[in-house]
């Protein structure tokens, strides 16, 4: 399996044919954490709405950290799962008080905001800061078990484990950045859960699932 030749059929592609999001302006590490926590539960097409809005009325750390909760949640109505706003806000003002409002470039400090869990750390860390860090969500788990064809119950804490150590092994050390989004933007345009658009893939060469024609029973996700 030739890893320099995934990283470059992946990166070439995200290149050219990456959505133009409105968090993908530039890599301000704030930005980039709200979108992550807004595209938790939610549809990339319902949130870029909210992103923009929210993003007039809070564009820093600081404007966040001042504002109302009320007034935050009055952002968020609509979006839903509410803990997610509350838990943002309150993590971005520890940032505003512990760091002087810069958000902390490194695992222990991304770690450690409320609200932020191992693939929302891994997606900061990358995008932003362009550190070699894991951001493995359902579409990068859906993606990687075809290409490498891994049967494991995706539901599993242990499977999720499983794929960051692949991801660890074969990310770009180059660009990281680009690398966990070019993934996610595979699982979102091609890699998709209901016929997968093989024929056009741009890392089909590199895909055990295509090879052996098996995509359709991948990934594994054990009723509960
Ligand atoms: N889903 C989760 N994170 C995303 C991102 N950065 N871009 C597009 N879709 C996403």
């Amino acid at each position: 399996w030739n890893i320099s030749g995934f990283q470059q059929d992946l990166l070439d592609w995200y290149e050219d044919q990456k959505r133009d999001l409105p968090w993908r302006k530039d890599r301000d590490p704030y930005k980039i954490w709200v979108s992550e926590i807004m595209l938790q539960q939610t549809k990339v097409d319902t949130v870029i709405p909210y992103f923009n809005r929210f993003m007039e009325l809070f564009p820093t750390v600081e404007a966040l950290a001042e504002a109302e909760e009320e007034t935050v949640l009055k952002a968020w109505e609509g979006l839903g799962y509410y803990s997610r706003a509350r838990n943002l806000h309150q993590a971005v003002k520890e940032v505003q008080e512990n760091y002087g409002g810069q958000v902390p470039a490194n695992p222990e400090g991304i770690h450690q905001l409320r609200g932020v869990g191992p693939y929302t750390a891994g997606a900061i860390l990358s995008i932003a800061f362009n550190i070699p860090a894991p951001a493995v969500d359902g579409n990068v788990m859906r993606v990687l078990s075809r290409i490498f064809t891994i049967y494991d119950d995706i539901a599993k804490g242990s499977t999720r484990k499983l794929f960051e150590s692949i991801v660890e092994d074969i990310i770009s050390p180059n660009n990281p950045s680009d690398f966990n989004q070019g993934l996610m933007e595979l699982g979102a345009l091609i890699c998709t859960p209901k016929s997968p658009s093989c024929l056009i893939c741009p890392v089909g060469k590199h895909c055990a699932a295509r090879e052996e024609g098996v995509q359709a029973l991948l990934p594994v996700k054990a009723k509960k």
